[in-house]
């Protein structure tokens, strides 16, 4: 027998956007209603509007989840993040590539063990989840069990979520690298075990130009001919060593994201990690090609990397799709309120401000842009999959007396920016399921 649809509907202070505000005034891409209803419907939402209005949209025997007081915002978009890092967040002392040789690369190698694999990923779902971020483009290991480890247990949460084994050939360990054919052919497999299956889809993941051989970016970009619903995530110009070290290796390429074009890498779905070091014709092609860059605020002020030039990216002539990143574990939390409030001080010291009503964007519907799921995820609107996370802007005795003060949404969005994390978030939906709630253990 079918099984009846399933409902669900929340009430608080719903918080979303109908443009990106990088290109309109704020104030005219923000779209919010102060005593709203959210019903969802088989996961996903029906409709939208303020609670006074409820009347007939609430199917009958519907329980409404009361959270005035409370935002009702989409769920956070994490664009670049490396699960497999979450044990060796907070590395103390090096710049970027020492610190892969001296904490990354022996973490990872742990992952050739499946059930260590399994456990990490349950964790970091589960903080993720913590955090309000609902999808992330996340990277694995080598290991092609440290992905069916990652995309099991994301099943089971019913997350949607993008990620993909890291392929690396030259310049690490031998415990960690693969050969082009190896990387090519454990990767195809992947994809035909986990692209498109409930939530979860691939990403075909080099791990950055150094430690991949031409033949290997080769092999990526045949990967990716194959199907154009495919991802691709890899990091870009993060570092200025490392990006005189790309010089080096390939030095025929015009740019390092050249070295990637030529590859066929530079394409919709293509989500490139950092690109601080990146010149305008660079942000032209990135344009042009629908490609994105995911903004790492706090990975890049943790390993001294370099100040992201988000408005200039964003500029209107050319804007190149951006989302925010929290890279663990580089980057020094899990929570997107705090990569906004890091992404707020790196724009002070580039002479811009960070809009509050930016900086949330960013977090949820500019990242669904970034990887192109926008049409499903990171707005609160009708059609949409239920993927939320309710924000409390009380969450502290010292939130609680600066959001006394606050005389807009602008400022309340603000406060939270600035002085949220984890405890903030009050509970996260994926596909109409309550996930977590913070006042219930065990969920
Ligand atoms: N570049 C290549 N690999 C990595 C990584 O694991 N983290 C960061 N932040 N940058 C990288
Ligand atoms: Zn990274």
């Amino acid at each position: 027998a079918p099984t009846p649809p399933a409902h669900a509907a929340l009430r608080g202070h719903i918080v979303t956007f109908r443009g990106n505000p990088f290109l309109m005034p704020p104030a005219d891409a923000l779209v919010e209603e102060t005593d709203g209803l959210v019903v969802i419907t088989d996961g996903r939402i029906t409709h939208v509007g303020p609670y006074s209005e409820t009347g007939t949209h609430l199917p009958p025997g519907t329980d409404v989840a009361d959270y005035r007081g409370c935002l009702i915002s989409a769920g956070f978009v994490d664009t670049h993040v490396h699960y497999p890092q979450l044990p060796m967040i907070a590395a103390y002392g090096e710049q970027l590539l020492e610190w892969l040789e001296r904490y990354t690369f022996p973490t990872e190698r742990r992952f050739a063990d499946g059930d260590y694999a399994a456990t990490i990923a349950r964790t970091f779902l589960r903080e993720l989840l913590r955090c309000g971020t609902t999808t992330a483009a996340v990277y694995c290991t080598v290991h092609p069990q440290s992905v069916d480890a990652f995309f099991t247990e994301s099943t089971r949460l019913g997350t949607l979520m993008v990620a993909g084994k890291v392929l690396m050939d030259r310049n690490a360990p031998d415990f960690l690298r693969d050969t082009a054919q190896r990387g090519y052919d454990e990767s195809r497999a992947l994809i035909d075990r986990w692209h498109g299956r409930n939530r979860q889809f691939y990403a075909v993941t080099p791990r950055f130009a150094p430690t991949s051989t031409p033949e290997q970016l080769e092999l990526a970009g045949a990967l990716l001919a194959q199907d154009q619903t495919l991802f691709m995530q890899t990091h870009l110009a993060e570092n200025r060593a490392e990006v005189a070290w790309v010089a080096e290796l390939f030095p025929d390429s015009r740019s390092y994201l050249d070295v990637y074009d030529r590859a066929g890498l530079v394409r919709p779905r293509s989500v490139m990690g950092h690109g601080i070091y990146v010149d305008e014709q660079d942000l032209c092609r990135c344009h042009a090609s629908g490609c994105a860059l995911a903004h790492c605020p706090t990975s890049n002020l943790f390993l001294g990397s370099g100040a992201f030039r988000l408005f200039d990216v964003m500029d209107a002539k050319r804007p190149v799709r951006t989302g925010l990143g929290t890279d663990i574990g580089a980057g020094t939390s899990l929570s997107h309120l705090q990569s906004m409030n890091e992404a707020y001080k790196i724009a002070q010291m580039n002479g811009h401000r960070l809009h509050p009503v930016q900086a949330f964007w960013l977090a949820t519907q500019g990242g669904a842009q970034a990887l192109h799921l926008d049409g499903r995820i990171g707005t609160v609107a009708v059609g949409m999959d239920a993927d939320l996370c309710i924000l409390d802007p009380k969450a502290t005795p010292l939130q609680a007396l600066r959001t006394q003060m606050c005389d807009s949404t602008a400022d309340l969005l603000f406060t939270l920016m600035m002085l949220g994390d984890d405890r903030s978030i009050r509970a996260t939906y994926a596909g109409g399921t309550k996930v977590y709630d913070r006042d219930m253990a065990g969920i």
